[in-house]
């Protein structure tokens, strides 16, 4: 899958929603600043990295390209002032969380969530991304060091199927995003936490209106590809896809037709639907024989290990 590169200009961000709660964001931190005495410069250091802003409309770009809502809880790691973590809840609606390690950072957060009035959606506690648990985020933001993303990237892979992952600046290695926004000569990753899917599924359809087939994929991250056994029959499959849990593929029966699935893999398996250009839509299930193959490329790289006390 070639990552999609999207080029934004500030006009394009619904800047007129955006703008004030910029503006806000800046005076309340003026405001802290002043109030604790304590005014943190750009480039500051940190325990794994230093305090850098994300510029307020990228941080609405990237939520907005993670498509947070208001039913979603949104994570920052290495949360500085709280600005991310604030523009979730204040502009999206969201419940948000920020975990920063520098003490002062984080009743400086605070005092900015108290004074944008989102404490009843917005924390930022103190504590390390290393050691905290993020596991229950419907939308994880960072804006870390690569070797920080990398590290982080096999706990965000262990996430919930469909969960967004947005990056500021820095990549994933060979976890390629499924969106790479250009803005202002800044980059910004979005990932979306595939199912795991590598293995051998047996396909039915209710009335056996489709002889059953067997689909055996194989997985790297987001990218699927293998090959279906139906009859005699054995076909590569053609455009296979996953975006978190929503599958799809096509491939050539034994009889010479055309057919598209397209579903969603869950706990219990995968079901969906088969479409031909020629008949009505045919419901499917698919269940896992075996187990699923091994996925190495969601574990832990070894050299992360220095993070976790290892
Ligand atoms: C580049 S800044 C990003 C701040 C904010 N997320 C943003 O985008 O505006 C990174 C922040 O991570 C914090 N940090 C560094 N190491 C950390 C760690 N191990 N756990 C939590 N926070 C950390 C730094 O203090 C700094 O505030």
């Amino acid at each position: 899958m070639k990552p999609l590169t999207l080029r934004v200009a500030a006009l394009l961000l619904g800047a007129t929603l955006a703008a004030p709660a910029l503006a806000q964001h800046a005076k309340a931190l003026a405001d802290c600043e002043k109030k604790l005495n304590y005014a943190p410069t750009s480039g500051q250091s940190g325990k794994d990295v230093v305090w850098v802003p994300t510029p307020d409309e990228l941080v609405t770009l990237m939520l907005k390209t993670a498509k947070v809502t208001a039913n979603d809880y949104v994570i920052d790691l290495g949360a500085g002032d709280g600005k991310i973590a604030i523009a979730a809840a204040k502009q999206f609606g969201a419940k948000s969380l920020g975990i920063e390690y520098n003490p002062q950072m984080v009743k400086l957060a605070e005092c900015v969530v108290k004074a944008q009035g989102v404490e009843g959606r917005t924390k930022v506690v103190e504590g390390d991304i290393f050691k905290e648990d993020f596991s229950k985020a419907d939308v994880l933001t960072m804006y870390l060091l690569p070797e920080l993303n990398l590290c982080v990237r096999h706990r965000a892979l262990s996430m919930r199927p469909g969960v967004r992952v947005v990056a500021h600046q820095f990549n994933m290695g060979d976890w390629e995003g499924d969106e790479v926004l250009d803005f202002e000569g800044r980059t910004a990753y979005l990932w979306i936490v595939p199912a795991r899917v590598g293995g051998t599924w047996a396909f039915k359809e209710a009335d056996n209106a489709v002889a059953p087939f067997t689909v055996t994929l194989s997985q790297n991250f987001q990218k699927v590809g293998g090959e279906v056994a139906m009859g005699k029959s054995r076909q590569p499959l053609m455009g296979a896809s996953l975006k978190g849990e929503d599958l799809r593929f096509t491939f050539t029966d034994d009889k010479g037709l055309v057919r598209s699935f397209h579903g969603k893999v869950s706990a219990k398996g995968i079901s969906g639907q088969l479409r031909t250009a020629s008949s009505a839509d045919a419901s499917v299930t698919a269940t896992l024989q075996g187990a699923l193959k091994p996925a190495p490329w969601a574990d832990m790289l070894d050299r992360c290990g220095r993070f976790y006390g290892k």
